[in-house]
């Protein structure tokens, strides 16, 4: 590949590390006026090993500042994915006493590179999350096993406990831990198999209690897991379950759980959620990038990205409950004030060209398109990115009523690159709305008020030119919306 290819390729508001290989993100905290994203790093090569949890803070969500690694790997341990929480009454004892800043304590799975046993492990941090001082008295919990990783840890208020959920992978379950002062635990339940096909292993659990048709009063709780291998397109992807959650137990809904995916694209894993947020939302943010090709993708020098931060709720819709996703308020900063291009209705002159005439350029985009279902005969949406043998469609399908990323016509540079990932729309109200956010290589859609989600890599030439709309003679656009999307890292 070129550096116009890397150029190209390079998200510039999603955060990426400068360089090497960075995988799921760790930790995700808000404390004292800051967003901490720790994440799975190689801090010496772009391919997976070494691994230590690297650093970047942001005041908001949007600018992010790469800092030291947090939790170097030594030669006898790597520090795997995990979660942090503000013990605020100091019930671990981590801070001195009398000090007015709370420890900021990490759980992570300590990977034994010799045994291969995994085991939790805590380090807590006096200094705002900069640097962190291992537990003596590590680890705090190990059961011999070389498939017991990915520590989701939180204060469970009507309990009065600490709550952690691990996974015994192989076996597809999340084990429940309690604990009352961080290091002394005591397994409480179970949760799984359910819901994934078999041979799949489970990773990095998480647990929120959701809103219901933003009624705050109306809360479920959802259980998310990774699935590994054998998920919606191969490879990685992320399940959840609806439930309730009492502070021992997660039962879900339904006796037999049905398989729903948080994400319908191919590049979405193990996403967690911001803990010790200022306000009642609950965002999150995933690993773009799918465990089948991940060492393969041809970018240089940075090997990773994440995804932007989303807000979440759950949504009534035709279907049952859903798990919905829009994008987080703070993402508004970075749309440019006035849209590059507006049509509010059919035109002729909707056209790529015409499109390119208005100065779109570029690939750190945002682009609304709203049409009406009523009518449609055959697909709608946007053709990005095309030039020279290369184009990527983003749309809705009237046929199979489902929103798509269609990357298959851009030029093949990873195993699973030709491909097209559908979703089927839930909605059934007449108007269709697709929010496409485009960034370099990353593509996150996010349909009908985000009840739908696709996020997908692509590799598309340089020259690739931006935007173009595709439509049947019978299509009533109602909206169509381009705006530049501020750029907000520096690319090297
Ligand atoms: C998920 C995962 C975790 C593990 C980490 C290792 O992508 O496999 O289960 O802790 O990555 O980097």
């Amino acid at each position: 590949t070129t550096d116009a290819d890397q150029h190209a390729w390079r998200p510039r508001y999603h955060f990426s590390p400068k360089r090497h290989w960075m995988n799921d993100p760790n930790g995700l905290v808000h404390f004292d006026g800051e967003y901490h994203l720790y994440y799975q790093y190689n801090p010496q090569g772009d391919d997976w090993g070494n691994i230590s949890w690297g650093h970047a803070v942001s005041t908001d969500l949007t600018h992010w500042q790469e800092l030291p690694v947090a939790i170097p790997a030594t030669d006898r341990l790597m520090a795997f994915s995990g979660s942090i929480v503000v013990d605020h009454a100091n019930r671990g004892g981590f801070a001195p006493a009398g000090a007015t800043v709370p420890a900021l304590v990490a759980f992570f799975t300590g990977f034994d590179p010799g045994t291969k046993i995994q085991s939790q492990h805590l380090a807590f941090s006096l200094d705002r999350g900069r640097t962190f001082t291992p537990y003596a008295g590590n680890p705090v919990l190990d059961i011999g096993s070389t498939e017991f990783r990915d520590p989701k840890v939180f204060w469970h208020e009507p309990t009065q406990r600490f709550v952690m959920l691990v996974v015994v992978a192989l076996e597809q379950q999340v084990w429940f831990y309690t604990s009352r002062n961080l290091v002394e635990w005591t397994r409480v339940s179970t949760f799984g198999p359910a819901g994934s096909a078999d041979g799949n292993i489970w990773e990095v659990p998480e647990l929120f209690a959701l809103s219901v048709d933003d009624d705050p009063t109306r809360k479920r709780w959802v259980l998310i897991v990774s699935v590994n291998h054998g998920s919606l397109w191969g490879g990685s992807g992320v399940q959840y379950f609806i439930g309730d959650f009492d502070g021992t137990r997660f039962v879900a809904d339904d006796a037999q759980p049905p398989t729903l995916w948080a994400d319908h694209g191919r590049d979405f894993y193990a996403p967690i959620m911001f803990a010790n947020m200022p306000d009642e939302r609950v965002l999150w943010l995933g690993w773009c990038s799918n465990w089948e090709y991940a060492r393969e993708l041809p970018t240089q020098p940075w090997r990773g990205q994440q995804s932007a931060p989303r807000e979440l709720s759950l949504v009534t819709t035709p279907r049952g409950l859903r798990l919905r996703q829009r994008m987080a308020a703070e993402m508004k900063a970075l749309v440019g004030p006035e849209p590059l291009f507006t049509a509010r209705e059919n035109s002729a002159h909707m056209t790529a060209a015409s499109l390119a005439q208005a100065g779109i350029q570029g690939r750190q985009l945002m682009v609304r398109l709203r049409a009406l279902r009523a009518g449609l005969d055959s697909p709608i949406g946007l053709e990005l990115l095309k030039g020279a043998g290369e184009s990527v469609k983003v749309g809705f399908d009237p046929e199979r009523n489902s929103f798509f990323i269609n990357r298959s016509c851009a030029a093949p540079r990873f195993k699973g690159q030709s491909e097209r990932h559908d979703a089927q729309r839930l909605s059934n109200a007449n108007e269709i709305e697709i929010e496409a956010w485009i960034d370099g290589s990353l593509i996150e859609v996010l349909a009908d008020g985000g009840s739908v989600a696709l996020t997908d890599l692509v590799y598309a030439r340089p020259d690739a030119s931006c935007l173009g709309l595709f439509h049947g003679a019978a299509a009533t656009v109602s909206l169509l919306e381009v705006h530049a999307m501020q750029a907000t890292l520096c690319s090297p």
